[in-house]
């Protein structure tokens, strides 16, 4: 792979899948992602659907502090959000990268390099979890210390948690991608 063609598959610049993974979708169309598919791919969607709604929750509870809320509601509020979330995707994506993606690779060798490309944006979002944790905890101890920089902790920790969104969404619209098509037309038996 180029060093550009690199840079344009990384998960902060990708506007979506690169045109040669994309056959799997084109041969099962998100139209067609209705009812009746296959079990493992709905819950795949619907554990997806948990962590859209999770951010979702996460970037209204800053909004409404940067509106003019109070830090401790948002300590109150976000504190136990972003630690579910936290151990939520972890949990996800050692699940994805540990089992799913190994039997994938089998399953259809041709995705093997689009499954890399996910297993790199598992490394990516992997670091911002643990900024996120790094962040979340600096506002804690703020708050229960009565620190006097609570406010800019938690805007700090609030700037991670929005920043993190793009590059979450994206991963889970592309993984979706591959890997919905690819258990509803070869299934996971391989
Ligand atoms: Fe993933
Ligand atoms: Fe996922």
């Amino acid at each position: 792979m180029s060093e550009a063609s690199g840079v344009a598959l990384a998960l902060a610049a990708r506007a979506g899948l690169p045109p040669e993974f994309q056959y799997l979708r084109e041969a099962f169309p998100r139209d067609r992602w209705t009812s009746g598919l296959d079990e493992t791919a709905a819950f795949w969607l619907q554990m997806h659907a948990g962590f859209r709604a999770h951010q979702a929750h996460m970037d209204g509870l800053i909004g409404q502090w940067r509106a003019g809320g109070d830090a401790a509601a948002l300590h109150r509020q976000l504190i136990p959000a972003l630690q579910s979330f936290l151990q939520h995707l972890d949990g996800h994506h050692r699940v994805e990268s540990g089992q799913y993606f190994p039997m994938m690779r089998r399953i259809e060798p041709r995705i093997g390099a689009g499954i890399d490309l996910l297993d790199r944006d598992h490394d990516a979002i992997h670091e911002t979890l643990e900024a996120l944790f790094q962040h979340g905890l600096a506002f804690h101890q703020a708050v229960t210390g009565h620190a006097r920089d609570v406010d800019d902790r938690g805007h700090r920790l609030s700037d991670v948690v929005e920043a993190a969104a793009r590059p979450l969404l994206r991963h889970l619209e592309d993984e979706e991608d591959i890997v919905i098509p690819l258990i509803q037309l070869r299934g996971l038996q391989g």
